[in-house]
């Protein structure tokens, strides 16, 4: 009666790895319980997500081929883009989420253009505008920008409106920070730097106001739903960003986060159950309101029983 944080089904996102070929259910080694799916795959899977009630998906597409400029990414064919269409096919109501990013789909592994050895700000939008337009015609319902450039939500907005997709809510990736914890996730996405990091577009784990720029910013140019991520690291950012601006707040909790508790539980060192409750509560409880999370599946096994 006295429980101030409920968790509901409702509020988790999960996130899928699509890949191309038939036939492909290869199990993350980090990440027990997740695989890369193909195209064909997904409508199990699909089915299996429905039935435990959980809304939404976010795709992250592992291409056959990549190239500096991420080409397919903004592949009228390309595999995320099935992969909305095969969803929406068989579960409409399931509501799909994609990632916008570059890293996935270049040659180099940079989350935009290289210019000159580094990544390019302002030449990365482009391609990040024709991505989300290209997602968005493919039937997404939402688009989730996590690449960190500049003004990618403001090109984005631009995009979607000149192109009658003025309902398509954008949740921004706003303070995304260089983290160590999205190791198991570059395994996933096959998104591994080939040179340098990321530290030049994510942000310093040591910042705090420079989370409620960001977030100005793109709450400035028009993004829906704000996400703070990793999340358990950073609940006081999750906490401070609620705060100062009472907008829907979406928290990702990480690969690594995900990883930790699986690999302590497998040698019997924590109950993995009961700390992947723990964390998706505080999460709920530090102010966020969406849960992307790796858990989604167990987590919804546990509130329904
Ligand atoms: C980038 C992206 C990353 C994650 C989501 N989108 C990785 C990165 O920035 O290197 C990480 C998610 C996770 O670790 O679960 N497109």
């Amino acid at each position: 009666m006295v429980m101030e944080t409920t968790l509901s089904v409702d509020d988790l996102i999960l996130p899928l790895f699509v890949t191309f070929g038939k036939g492909i259910r290869n199990e993350i080694k980090s990440m027990p319980g997740h695989y890369q799916l193909s195209v064909d795959n997904l409508t199990k899977e699909v089915k299996e997500i429905k039935s435990l009630g959980i809304p939404a998906v976010i795709l992250f597409g592992i291409p056959e081929h990549k190239d500096e400029v991420g080409s397919e990414a903004y592949n009228p064919k390309g595999i995320v883009q099935q992969a909305i269409k095969t969803i929406k096919n068989k579960a409409p109501e399931l509501m799909v989420i994609t990632d916008v990013c570059m890293c996935e789909y270049t040659s180099h592994g940079h989350c935009g253009m290289i210019k000159q050895g580094d990544v390019d700000n302002d030449a990365t939008l482009e391609l990040l505008a024709k991505e989300a337009l290209s997602h968005t015609k493919a039937g997404a319902d939402m688009v989730a920008p996590s690449d960190m450039m500049d003004g990618r939500v403001g090109a984005i907005r631009k995009i979607l409106d000149e192109n009658n997709f003025n309902h398509i809510p954008i949740m921004s990736y706003a303070a995304k920070y260089a983290s160590a914890f999205y190791g198991p996730f570059r395994e996933a996405a096959e998104s591994i730097p080939q040179f340098g990091d990321r530290r030049s577009y994510q942000m310093d784990p040591a910042n705090s106001d420079e989370a409620i720029r960001e977030v100005r910013f793109d709450i400035e140019e028009g993004a829906d739903i704000i996400m703070v991520k990793p999340a358990l690291p950073y609940l006081d950012i999750i906490r401070r960003v609620k705060q100062e601006f009472n907008y829907p707040v979406a928290a990702y909790n990480v690969s690594g986060e995900f990883s930790m508790i699986k690999a302590a539980s497998k040698l019997g060192w924590m109950d993995g159950e009961r700390a992947m409750m723990e964390s998706l509560i505080s999460i709920k409880r530090a102010g966020a309101d969406l849960i992307l999370t790796y858990f989604a599946k167990e987590a919804a096994k546990i509130i329904e029983r």
